[in-house]
């Protein structure tokens, strides 16, 4: 019997809703036939796919990252305002494809209002600086009167955007990335970018560029040099990462939260360690701003693609495993909701993405959508701290041994309902559990997402073959919840 010890006194904290984060790129079919396809049956005027808003709306994204990811590092702005037919077709080095800048910074602002998203931008530190960084930034967000906002204006947006967040930049230290950089260079470039855009607006709230992954060689000295020079000019440090079984190694696989924790608690150190150095009172925050499960091993590289029109890219096929461990990651992330005010799933649709789209087609949910929609449903507003007692212990090649089950726990003042949220990550055991229940609080279901076939998907034919069921057998009695949980499964247990 594993026992979960869950207490309203011992808090992680206040839970961000921004949490529920996601990514748009222009990359492969994210945005042309992905969330924009004029002419398709459920476009609306502005050419809004209606049937993939549905589903965002669904899936409770609360905020999204954009224009990239890699391409943002070569992007032109500029080319994506005013008048569509006079927009160029561009080469976009990033992915060597053509870009047509038929959706750019007001579409995605429009589009965002529709879907009830928070825009997170990125600007380009790869092939430009300060310059086009703050001059898209007055583009957005100032009142009219002078030169940029007036253009906005004359496209048709009055308003100014109000956009907040800002990512300086995308992967900066990446060999891959257009205008890569070392740390100095990236900490000097950021600086003198967070202070012009500072000038602009000093209600932002700015990413720095950390490490694109926790492999890259200069992980954690990146961090310290890039604090070292921003660390009074920004609020977060970004964290990249992807996750996939590798060389068939199912067991590490599931247990890739445990990759994901220790990351953030390297990137935390770390900007402690800034903070302890300059005698800070602050507290640098973590966007986790990219992170999923991605099979980059079927990946070619960029080099590898043709140059081409709007075409597909990496579009995974996502798993039942796959599910369970973006639910196990989705809890890693909370159980550090003290320290991680952002974190955006990438990407949104089409390209290694929750939601799948045929173009002049259907839309449905992969099987990653699940866990990710019930977790940003129903985590309430604290998060408390939650520890394992008993139950069996997993050896993994990756991470060593690690206990099996991984979980998280919500309070939400406002409903009274707690929401415990576990992974059972043995591929072997079923694992009894229990967990006590707060004064006078009932089970109200209990969800569980795991399958016979680990690998089963979900497909335009069969979009509902994997999707979360009802457990029964799960009760409340003298105060205690138990419940059994099969190997490899994902569960939310909500009691109120
Ligand atoms: O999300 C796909 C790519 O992964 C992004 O463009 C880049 O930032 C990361 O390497």
């Amino acid at each position: 019997m594993a026992r979960l010890a869950v207490d309203p006194s011992f808090v992680v904290g206040a839970l961000d809703r921004r949490l529920f984060g996601s990514f748009v790129e222009h990359m492969g079919r994210c945005v042309y036939t992905g969330i924009y396809e004029p002419g398709h049956a459920a476009a609306d005027a502005d050419g809004f796919r209606e049937d993939v808003l549905a589903l965002i709306r669904e899936l409770g994204v609360t905020a999204v990252r954009y224009p990239g990811g890699n391409f943002v590092s070569n992007y032109q702005w500029e080319d994506g305002v005013g008048p569509k037919d006079e927009r160029p077709r561009r080469l976009d080095l990033a992915w060597r494809a053509i870009e047509p800048n038929q959706f750019g910074t007001d579409e995605f602002v429009a589009w965002s209002r529709k879907a009830g998203v928070e825009p997170i931008w990125a600007v380009n530190l790869g092939t430009r600086g300060i310059t086009e960084a703050v001059q898209l930034l007055e583009y957005c967000n100032l009142p009219a009167g002078t030169e940029l906002p007036d253009r906005r204006v004359r496209n048709g947006s009055k308003e100014p955007h109000g956009i907040k967040v800002w990512c300086l930049g995308n992967e900066m230290d990446g060999p891959w990335q257009i205008g890569h950089k070392t740390a100095e260079e990236y900490a000097r470039l950021a600086e003198e970018t967070a202070n012009a855009m500072r000038r602009v607006d000093p209600g932002l709230e700015l990413v720095a560029c950390g490490s694109s992954n926790a492999g890259m060689p200069t992980f954690g000295d990146w961090e310290r040099t890039v604090l070292e020079r921003t660390y009074d000019l920004v609020d977060h440090i970004s964290l990249h990462a992807y996750y996939e079984p590798k060389d068939g190694d199912r067991t590490s696989f599931l247990a890739s939260a445990e990759g994901m924790d220790r990351f953030i608690d390297s990137v935390v150190a770390t900007a402690d360690h800034v903070k302890a150095l300059k005698r800070s009172d602050k507290a640098i925050t973590l966007s986790f701003d990219e992170w999923n499960v991605w099979r980059q091993q079927d990946f070619p590289g960029e080099l590898g693609l043709d140059i081409r029109e709007v075409s597909p890219l990496i579009e995974d096929v996502y798993t039942v495993d796959d599910a369970v461990v973006i639910g196990s990651l989705l809890i890693t992330l909370l159980r550090h909701a003290d320290r991680v005010k952002i974190a955006c799933l990438a990407q949104l649709v089409n390209v290694i993405a929750p939601i799948r789209t045929e173009p002049d087609g259907r839309a449905w949910r992969q099987t990653i959508f699940h866990p990710f929609a019930l977790t940003a449903k129903y985590a309430g507003g604290t998060v408390l701290r939650t520890e394992v007692a008993g139950g069996p212990e997993v050896e993994t090649a990756q991470y060593g041994r690690v206990c099996a089950l991984w979980s998280t726990a919500t309070y939400d003042e406002s409903t009274g309902e707690v929401a415990v949220f576990v992974v059972n990550r043995s591929e072997t055991d079923a694992i009894d559990f229990e967990v006590p229940v707060f004064a006078g609080h009932q089970l109200v279901e209990h969800l569980a997402l795991n399958d016979d076939d680990r690998t089963a998907v979900n497909t335009a034919d069969d979009p509902d073959r994997v999707v979360p069921r009802q457990v029964t057998g799960t009760n409340v009695a003298n105060g205690i919840c138990t419940a059994t949980l099969p190997p490899a499964s994902w569960h939310l247990i909500r009691l109120a």
